[in-house]
């Protein structure tokens, strides 16, 4: 018997001085492949192969007819030309129930790895629906956590591409444990990293609980769907009846519920959207985010003084005052379709990014309600996380009155805004626009709350509340014993529209620090936002607030 030692010996022969000898030697015992290598990169090459082809070419089909990408060519869209480097391509499930044993597929469901964006490091991983629908076996959900590992270890963010039926059934408990390890990684990663969801694809029950924790989530419309229990199992508990679209839709959850921050035409635009997102913060919460080079310019905005109407009820797009403040074109909404409301979004202004909550006096006058104050919340909390500042323009009548909003507990979702701005230590600088009425000029982003500088244009009422309303309370007794008490009302309207709706008192007190001409805004903005870049605040010491869920 030829020796493994001998043989050992030969082939280190065969790399040195003497090729032709072993090469002679190995073939006369006739043991040993004279190119071993070639047979194991054969061996490599198809295992490869394999773990490319997911759950088979008929599989990838059935994604593709459905307009679907595959887990693999949307990451190929994802990351810069070349940047993917795979990590546990070859792992498989361990699973022996229900014939499993004899459906092996490398890789098990989700392509994980890291690469970059505009040259930035991510992490990613892509599942893949074409194996058991994308669902999660205790080895998917071992294949995420090292990733989310890694990103955690190296403070770069995670970007997640869902496409799930949920916890693999055949699995059971393993399955729901992989989730839950899952979860707990998204929380303590929570404004430690950036971690961005996409769903392109149906994801229900456990597949949905892990980007809901993650800072946003993108859906693909029509073809992707978010629920913790399907049309089925809905009807056969609430008897309704309900396409998966209707309940779980990009439309869904972009404008009823606000589950998901955007919703995308087709899986691209998706894709450009995390990329664009990820331009404007940074990779960890130690970092800034990253700014364009800006060399200056005329900063005086002369349209920004035609934009408020002469009639303070009359309702003007708030967008105008936010495209004629920042850099060209850098605005990038978030949550656009729900609660318009409040607009929020990334911008950019000199070059460098910015969080903008405003106000939208187009729609619903720009009360505040229930989910105006959660979604600005929300926003206001990842910035205040990513050290983004915060602009907010306001112009707010205050908070929408009515038992479906008190019924639905405006008093703590109103509180959750409070509590996210009282709470943020990024620069914060607020433009009140027009109104600002009530415990809602308290809300946003006062000064009382600690904004660093507040501005207000001429056009600015700061006050309790609207002039009628004021007059018909403090002068009740006078009204109504006036031989004309509609012409005594419109008298004590004005009265208090003279003494209240204007920026004045409040700037004589020093809540407001100027006010400015519209047409300066820009340039107050830049300066301040620059003299506030090196800001230190500090919190008290504690393990954690209480902010009212
Ligand atoms: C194992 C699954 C699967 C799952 C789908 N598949 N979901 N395999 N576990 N959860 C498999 C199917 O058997 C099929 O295999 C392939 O994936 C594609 O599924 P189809 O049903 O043919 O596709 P489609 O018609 O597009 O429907 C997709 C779907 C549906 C909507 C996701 O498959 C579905 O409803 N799946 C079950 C969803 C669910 O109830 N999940 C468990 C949730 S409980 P073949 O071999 O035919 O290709 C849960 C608990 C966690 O997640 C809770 C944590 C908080």
């Amino acid at each position: 018997m030829f020796h493994v030692e001998q043989s050992l010996y030969c082939y280190r022969l065969f790399l040195s001085e003497i090729p032709l000898f072993s090469v002679s030697l190995f073939l006369h015992f006739n043991l040993i492949d004279p190119f071993p290598m070639n047979d194991k990169l054969s061996n490599l090459d198809a295992k490869i192969a394999a773990a490319q082809l997911g759950g088979g070419q008929k599989r990838i089909d059935a994604q593709h007819k459905k307009g679907k990408l595959t887990a693999r060519e949307r990451l190929h869209f994802l990351l810069d030309e070349g940047s993917f480097e795979e990590i546990g391509m070859l792992v498989t499930h361990r699973s022996r129930e229900f014939g499993l044993e004899k459906e092996i597929y490398p890789g098990d469901g989700v392509v994980t790895g890291y690469g970059t964006i505009a040259g930035r490091l991510v992490y990613v991983f892509s599942q893949d629906f074409t194996v058991f629908g994308g669902s999660l076996s205790e080895t998917h959900a071992e294949k995420i956590c090292k990733v989310m590992d890694l990103a955690m270890q190296n403070g770069a963010p995670v970007i997640g591409l869902n496409d799930s039926g949920g916890a693999r059934i055949q699995e059971g408990v393993v399955s729901l444990g992989g989730y839950a390890d899952i979860f707990y990684r998204n929380t303590l990663a929570s404004g430690v990293i950036p971690q961005i969801s996409a769903i392109m694809g149906p994801c229900a029950g456990g597949a949905v609980y892990s980007p809901a924790i993650t800072d946003f989530i993108m859906m693909v419309e029509n073809t992707s769907y978010m629920f913790v229990t399907g049309p089925n199992v809905v009807k056969t508990v609430t008897h309704e009846e309900v396409t998966s679209e209707e309940l779980g839709g990009a439309s869904t959850h972009s404008t009823k519920s606000g589950v998901t921050h955007f919703s995308c035409a087709n899986e691209v635009e998706c894709i450009n959207n995390i990329k664009k997102l990820f331009s404007y913060i940074p990779s960890n919460c130690e970092e800034d985010a990253p700014a364009l080079p800006y060399s200056g310019g005329d900063e005086k905005r002369i349209s920004l003084n035609d934009i408020i109407p002469a009639n303070p009820n009359q309702p003007y797009d708030i967008r105008d005052v936010i495209s004629g403040v920042i850099d060209e074109d850098s605005f990038f909404e978030v949550h656009k379709n729900f609660a318009e409301n409040i607009v929020v979004g990334f911008a950019r202004i000199g070059g460098r990014s910015i969080g903008i909550v405003a106000n939208q006096p187009a729609f619903l006058a720009g009360v505040l309600d229930n989910h105006a104050s959660t979604k600005a919340a929300r926003f206001v909390r990842f910035c205040d996380s990513f050290n983004v500042p915060l602009l907010v323009f306001e112009d707010v009548p205050g908070f929408l009155p009515g038992t479906d909003q008190e019924w639905n507990a405006i008093i703590t979702n109103g509180a959750k805004l409070l509590y996210a701005f009282c709470e943020a230590t990024v620069p914060r600088i607020t433009v009140i626009t027009r109104k600002a009425y009530g415990g809602a000029y308290d809300v946003m982003n006062s000064k009382h709350i600690g904004a660093d500088m507040n501005y207000a244009w001429p056009t600015a009422e700061i006050a309790v509340m609207g002039a009628k309303g004021a007059a018909e309370i403090i002068f009740k007794k006078e009204i109504s014993e006036a031989k004309d008490p509609e012409a005594k009302l419109k008298e004590k309207e004005k009265e208090y529209t003279d003494l209240f709706a204007n920026p004045y008192k409040a700037a004589e007190r020093g809540y407001i620090d100027e006010v400015i001409r519209p047409e300066d805004t820009r340039s107050k903005l830049m300066k301040a936002f620059k003299m506030l870049e090196n800001k230190v605040a500090v919190l008290p010491k504690k393990k954690h607030g209480n902010i009212p869920l």
